[in-house]
């Protein structure tokens, strides 16, 4: 028969790169709620409406990216892209904008993407984000990033760069794009056939194209910057200058732009040399139309989320503590009663315990002990149960001591 294999782009995840996986998991918890942000979880999956409405019909996450189904009763369903969008429905729709405050949230979870699979890169991936509803204030954005950067920091991962942008606004953007368009099509010949194809529809995306010719062509078209209402320039200014207060070091990037449509004013990504093509470990930016666009009040949000794969990658360094196990053992199959109810006490009390069931004798039950990787090893015999004690032997010196049973909680604390 043949074996059946997970679907192209989606990983299993075990020991040991797990416990990566729960530190990670731990520090997103943790941090976020130094900042007051409430963790929110949404469906995985939402009506397609949600995210073509959301993220934008031109994007190519929407265009070519998404897992979309009709369930039994013809609803169009999708796997959800990215999370931004769901965060504001589930705001919206369980009205927290008037019962929540702050209107921070954190998330993680995974998101579905119908992508090239390649190092960094999958079709079903993790992402821990934030949303932060209701706040206009550069700060703000500057302290969103500031966050993002800081975390990383945490981790241990510095060798970042942080790229920072502002893609303007509806009273700006317009006007922007007109200029773009006149650009791209005075240089329509150098461009590849996709970056052609975008200059009517979706000009900004022909920054991020990766072929060289254009590239080189769109180094030569007008940056928004040179094009950003007063508003837009003023809160850009504050981001900045809020930034050199929380001394993070930017690199201005005018053609950086993201590959979602509800952005507006400040944009930005966090990349590292590390990860080859796929380099950004996390991008995000302000979305002041998002909200409104979705049916709720008229309101500003911001946020990012982070590829959590891509930071499992930086985290080789990471020195997990070895797990530290107690291995119970029986002299004889008569004394495993007593060795049960001796792995039950001691898991009350906290400490990993494991038994083997299969021991059919002393010396099979210490290769096993061995093999997990136990610290010490319990033995209860005839000897031991008579006189109510336990011998524990040190499996790295091979030391063994006979210790009362009501004084092992006591002596564990101390040398385990
Ligand atoms: P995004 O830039 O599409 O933004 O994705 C954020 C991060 O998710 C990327 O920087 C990358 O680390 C990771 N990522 C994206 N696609 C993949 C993939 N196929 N495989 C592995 N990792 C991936 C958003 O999703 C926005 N919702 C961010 C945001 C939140 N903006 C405002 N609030």
């Amino acid at each position: 028969m043949n074996e059946i294999k997970a679907p192209k782009g989606t990983r299993d995840i075990f020991a040991p790169e797990i416990h990566k996986w729960h530190y990670l998991e731990n520090a997103i918890h943790a941090y976020y709620k130094k900042f007051l942000y409430q963790e929110i979880r949404t469906p995985i999956f939402e009506h397609s409406e949600l995210f073509s409405r959301g993220i934008g019909s031109e994007t190519e996450v929407v265009q070519k990216e998404m897992y979309t189904f009709t369930d039994k009763s013809d609803r169009s369903l999708t796997l959800r892209p990215e999370n931004t969008a769901s965060v504001v429905r589930a705001a919206i729709e369980n009205n927290l904008f008037e019962n929540l405050v702050p209107l921070r949230f954190y998330y993680l979870g995974p998101m579905f993407r119908y992508d090239k699979p390649q190092k960094g890169r999958y079709r079903q991936f993790q992402q821990f984000g934030v949303e932060v509803f209701a706040d206009d204030s550069p700060q703000v954005d500057a302290e969103v990033i500031f966050s993002a950067v800081d975390f990383l920091k945490k981790l241990e991962i510095e060798s970042v760069q942080l790229d920072l942008n502002s893609v303007g606004c509806p009273q700006c953007r317009p006007a922007y794009l007109e200029v773009l368009k006149k650009a791209a099509r005075a240089e329509e010949s150098k461009l590849c056939a996709d970056c052609r194809r975008k200059i009517d529809g979706n000009p900004l995306r022909i920054f991020d194209c990766k072929q060289p010719a254009c590239a080189e062509a769109a180094g030569r078209f007008p940056v928004i910057g040179d094009h950003l209402c007063a508003e837009c320039r003023e809160h850009f200014v504050a981001v900045r200058e809020a930034l050199s207060w929380m001394n993070v070091p930017f690199v201005l990037n005018p053609r950086l732009v993201r590959g979602l449509d509800y952005y507006t004013k400040t944009a930005f990504e966090v990349t590292s040399g590390q990860l080859g093509a796929q380099n950004a470990l996390l991008g995000g930016g302000r979305y002041n139309n998002l909200i409104k666009e979705l049916g709720g009040p008229d309101m500003a949000g911001i946020g990012f989320a982070a590829g959590m794969e891509r930071i499992i990658l930086h985290l080789e360094h990471l020195e997990l503590p070895g797990r530290k196990i107690l291995f119970v053992a029986y002299g004889d199959p008569q004394w495993l009663a007593h060795a049960v109810q001796l792995a039950e006490v001691l898991r009350e009390e906290g400490y990993p315990v494991y038994l083997d069931y299969q021991g059919k004798n002393l010396k099979k039950q210490f290769k096993k002990a061995d093999r997990v990787a136990a610290a010490f090893t319990l033995l209860l015999a005839e000897d031991e149960i008579r006189s109510s004690s336990v011998s524990v032997k040190n499996m790295a010196t091979q030391e063994q001591i006979k210790i009362p049973l009501k004084d092992l909680n006591a002596w564990l604390k101390e040398n385990f």
